[in-house]
């Protein structure tokens, strides 16, 4: 890859904001538009680039914002079309792009198309939505929620089952109807006029539904198939995907990332490819998935460290396989995960700085367009301190009615465990801005428990440390912004097999990168071949112990080869 040929969107690093979680202006408890405008100061000296700007849409919240009701709307509780306008006229007077989550695999079942398309099997809208007549009483096919229970949800007005690969509230719109593709690309042309610069595509890889809607294979112990394997990267999602290129996003220079659910290396290749035909990038899972339950009725409920080979070789294979065809997200976190530092590294207070950098260098050294989610450059934790009553995802209690109370495969306790591992609730409690008040989110009362920690991990502690993980992500940032080795040098793997040490090769024209990442809570011994002319470009330690590794230690060497 040339210099010339790097595009603006490889160089960049994105800031996911959780709207509801970052900061609230009025005292709602609820984040809202204008305390995110109140902050982009905050970002920019962090160094990002872009803000993806989770959904913030009208909606009933069902699955908080993932639910559209109207796609055209400000969900009041966020502010008003002025605000959005506002902070997106403050972003771009800052130099930060806004990149808008785009949700159109479904809808709200309080969306006025499905309000239509449900009174009556003539509406208009009918054919908007996917309708199916029972089979034997039952739902049309064998396929289950992404949220635990089934796929199809029956309605008494025309005696026919809709289909919502998530929530039931989230009707999945019907990508087959070429009425529903015009009035969503119309949509999208609308947002790209005010001026957007993107667009983040929730599970785009699942709008095209096998034709015949087929039963699946169901694993033992579950009640039913897993649709992300009958769903994902259908028949004529591809078709649709360059449709869309055509009809939207050949008309302006914004960035695309298609959040990819169960996306194979040559799927990815064909909705990232180089050539620009679909979309700029793929934000895939594989590497999110490695550490699931071996049962695969219970999903990715377990609470299992992850082996760190089986990580090697899963991110080694991506970084190869796309390497000059296509382009990938590189990310531990968003609002779906749990907090990287306590899943991955140590949440330990002595681990805690260390193994959080160590994290962060791992990843933006790789190629990819990386992604830092909100807090994760605090090193914001999971949420230990909440319980039953404090949950809010959907997700996380839909596991408990169906997984515990329905089937009985684990008790409630076990389940509370995995959850304070991998539910989707511990990146969504709110931003820690200080150690006052509800961490200076809200005076009002949060509409998620705060985590317990914000007296000691927040941004003004952070702020006021040279030696914090905030200042650790921002010079990466510039590193991505001034190295052209990090976007286009070739990876190299070293030592697969090391059970404690995750080291690459950044290989360019005249220079190498040798990075150097410990997941041990104890000082090891490893030797690498590092040049006499090597310099220590970045490391979470103030010195260099040679072939010494301390607890989580990282380190990047960078020579003239
Ligand atoms: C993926 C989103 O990231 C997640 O939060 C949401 O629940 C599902 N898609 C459904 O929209």
């Amino acid at each position: 890859m040339t210099e010339q040929a790097i595009k603006w969107w490889q160089k960049a690093v994105v800031y996911q904001v959780y709207p509801r979680s970052f900061q609230d202006s009025n005292n709602d408890g609820i984040g809202d538009l204008k305390g995110i405008e109140s902050r982009l100061d905050y970002v920019k000296k962090l160094g990002a680039d872009v803000i993806w700007l989770n959904p913030v849409y009208d909606s009933p919240n069902e699955d908080n914002g993932y639910d559209i009701s109207d796609y055209e709307a400000i969900n009041p509780e966020f502010g008003s079309m002025e605000d959005f306008e506002s902070l997106l006229e403050e972003a771009h007077a800052r130099g930060i792009k806004i990149v808008m989550d785009l949700v159109v695999n479904h809808s709200s079942s309080k969306h006025q198309w499905f309000i239509e398309s449900k009174s009556s099997k003539d509406n208009d809208k009918r054919d908007f939505y996917i309708w199916r007549d029972p089979v034997d009483g039952h739902e049309p096919n064998n396929w289950g929620s992404f949220f635990a229970g089934p796929a199809w949800k029956f309605d008494e007005t025309t005696g026919q089952y809709y289909m919502h690969l998530f929530a039931e509230g989230q009707p999945d719109l019907n990508w087959a109807n070429p009425e529903v593709r015009q009035t969503v690309f119309d949509m999208m042309n609308r947002w790209v006029d005010k001026g957007i610069d993107g667009f983040r595509m929730d599970v785009i890889s699942l709008l095209s539904k096998p034709d015949g809607l087929p039963d699946g294979p169901i694993p033992e112990d579950a009640h039913y198939a897993s649709s992300n394997d009958m769903v994902a990267n259908g028949p004529k999602i591809h078709d649709y995907i360059q449709e869309m290129r055509e009809k939207v996003l050949n008309n302006a220079d914004i960035m695309t990332v298609g959040e990819a659910s169960n996306v194979d290396i040559e799927n990815a290749k064909r909705y990232a490819a180089k050539d620009g035909s679909e979309l700029n990038m793929v934000f895939q899972f594989e590497h999110m998935e490695l550490d699931d339950n071996p049962n695969p009725a219970l999903g990715k409920w377990d609470n299992a460290p992850l082996y760190l080979p089986k990580l090697k070789k899963n991110l080694t294979k991506w970084q190869n396989e796309l390497a000059g065809v296509a382009w990938n997200s590189l990310y531990w976190e968003n609002h779906d995960q749990p907090r990287s530092v306590s899943r991955f590294g140590s949440d330990k207070p002595e681990f805690h700085n260390v193994s959080a950098k160590m994290l962060a260098t791992l990843l933006h050294f790789m190629q990819g367009t990386p992604y830092i989610y909100q807090g994760q450059e605090i090193g914001m934790t999971n949420a230990y301190n909440l319980g039953w009553d404090d949950f809010n995802d959907i997700d996380i209690k839909n596991a408990r009615r169906y997984l515990v109370e329905r089937d009985g495969l684990i008790d409630a306790d076990t389940l509370l465990d995995y959850v304070h591992y991998k539910g989707r609730d511990n990146a969504r409690t709110p931003m820690q801005w200080t150690d006052g008040e509800n961490a200076g989110f809200t005076t009002g009362t949060p509409w998620l428990k705060m985590n317990n920690n914000f007296d000691t991990i927040n941004v003004d502690a952070a702020l006021n440390d040279e030696n914090s993980i905030f200042y650790h992500y921002q010079k990466l940032i510039a590193f991505r912004h001034d190295l052209d080795i990090v976007t286009t040098g070739r990876y190299e793997l070293l030592d697969p097999e090391d059970e404690q040490v995750y080291a690459y090769k950044r290989v360019g024209e005249n220079e190498e990168l040798l990075v150097i990442n410990s997941f041990a809570e104890e000082s090891i011994v490893r030797e690498f071949d590092v040049p006499e002319n090597a310099e220590i470009l970045i490391s979470n330690y103030k010195d260099d112990a040679g072939h010494t590794l301390r607890p989580y230690e990282s380190k990047v060497y960078r020579y003239a080869k």
